[in-house]
């Protein structure tokens, strides 16, 4: 069984419902029909019946709940709820009352209020339009001020250097120059996000072009403390995990590299979850494995919510959301 089979069947078996927030797009309406028929996870479409019909006429949604905010009776709930969570930042109950009405923060405002285990959306918003209503209404989970994203790699085929055949890039999509605090937060999140989703126990290097200080940083950029400090914070904050760093790429995942550069250390040579010091080196790493390698990515998946929100790439098909909704799913406490 693949590991995207092996996803959707532990979905399967969870039973969550999942908001679906664009049920102005065939691709969502499709993915909708598609998960409920094969009971992945119980839908919640938002959109309204005439609209479904017009877009996607041969689509069977029996058994996909559909809400418009429009005309729903929970609009009114959720509007207090907004704006008790954005009052603070000088929203008042009039704004509250028209933004609740808008499909992403009707999503997030039924994810915060309990009513869906999960948030899909972003086939038709960018990701800031798509992230936004969860950073602001859902926000992050306890301990954890950053929310970030990995792409779980599926390996074309297991090698010495990945005997999982599973790996985890992370943050490939979503904070552009983290801090160190930020990283360490990116490093523990990433972990909880192997273990849920990819199945693996997690072993986290933390990379640099450097490792264990051999090399000599710009005095501008200073990512080489930056990454140190971050090492620093996850082990305080999560001491039981293996993680280590500063890792070149080769000495994190080649055991003779690893020992050579980075003696006695249990992650040095065996990472299989693998920390960016930005989404420059994030983003261009998991399209080089992805292009050169041959590997599968899954993601971006989010983490560090409070609740899961996660965001689809416009391009997205139909088994793109299909498999984004599982992974929801299985981020779902
Ligand atoms: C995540 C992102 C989408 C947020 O955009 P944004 O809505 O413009 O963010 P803002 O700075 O206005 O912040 C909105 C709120 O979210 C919070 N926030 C923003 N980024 C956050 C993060 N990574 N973790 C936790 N909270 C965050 C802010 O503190 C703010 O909260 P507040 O309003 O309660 O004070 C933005 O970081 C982004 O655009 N990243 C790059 C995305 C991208 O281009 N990716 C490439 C795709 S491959």
């Amino acid at each position: 069984m693949s590991l995207l089979d092996e996803i959707k069947a532990k979905a399967s078996a969870r039973n969550k419902t999942i908001v679906l927030c664009e049920g102005e797009d065939k691709r969502v309406i499709e993915a909708a029909a598609q998960i409920t028929k094969e009971k992945i996870a119980k839908i919640v479409l938002i959109g309204n019946q005439s609209e479904c019909k017009k877009i996607a006429p041969e689509v069977d949604l029996a058994g996909v709940t559909l809400i418009d905010p429009l005309t729903s009776d929970k609009t009114a709930g959720y509007a207090k709820l907004l704006y008790e969570a954005r009052k603070v930042k000088g929203m008042t109950e009039e704004q509250a009352e028209e933004q609740a009405k808008d499909r992403t923060m009707f999503g997030a405002l039924m994810l915060k209020a309990g009513d869906v285990d999960g948030y899909v959306s972003g086939a038709c918003h960018s990701t800031a339009n798509t992230l936004r209503p969860g950073l602001q209404v859902v926000k992050t989970a306890p301990g954890i001020n950053t929310v970030s994203s990995c792409f779980i790699m599926i390996a074309p085929q297991k090698h010495e250097y990945n005997p999982d055949g599973v790996a985890v890039f992370a943050d490939c999509a979503i904070n552009i120059e983290p801090t160190a605090e930020q990283l360490a937060d990116i490093a523990v999140t990433s972990a909880k996000t192997a273990k849920a989703i990819a199945g693996i126990e997690p072993r986290v290097a933390m990379l640099s072009f450097s490792t264990k200080g051999s090399g000599n940083d710009d005095k501008f950029t200073q990512t080489v403390p930056k990454v140190q400090k971050a090492v620093e914070l996850a082990k305080a904050a999560a001491p039981e995990l293996a993680l280590d760093g500063e890792f070149q790429f080769d000495a994190a995942v080649a055991p003779a590299v690893g020992q050579l550069k980075a003696p006695g250390s249990k992650v040095a040579g065996h990472a299989n979850v693998f920390v960016f010091p930005n989404i420059n080196a994030g983003n261009i790493g998991y399209k080089i494995a992805q292009r050169f390698g041959g590997y599968m990515a899954i993601g971006p998946v989010c983490q560090g919510f409070a609740k899961p929100l996660n965001d689809l790439s416009r391009g997205c098909s139909v088994e793109d959301i299909v498999a984004t909704v599982a992974v929801t799913a299985l981020q779902a406490e």
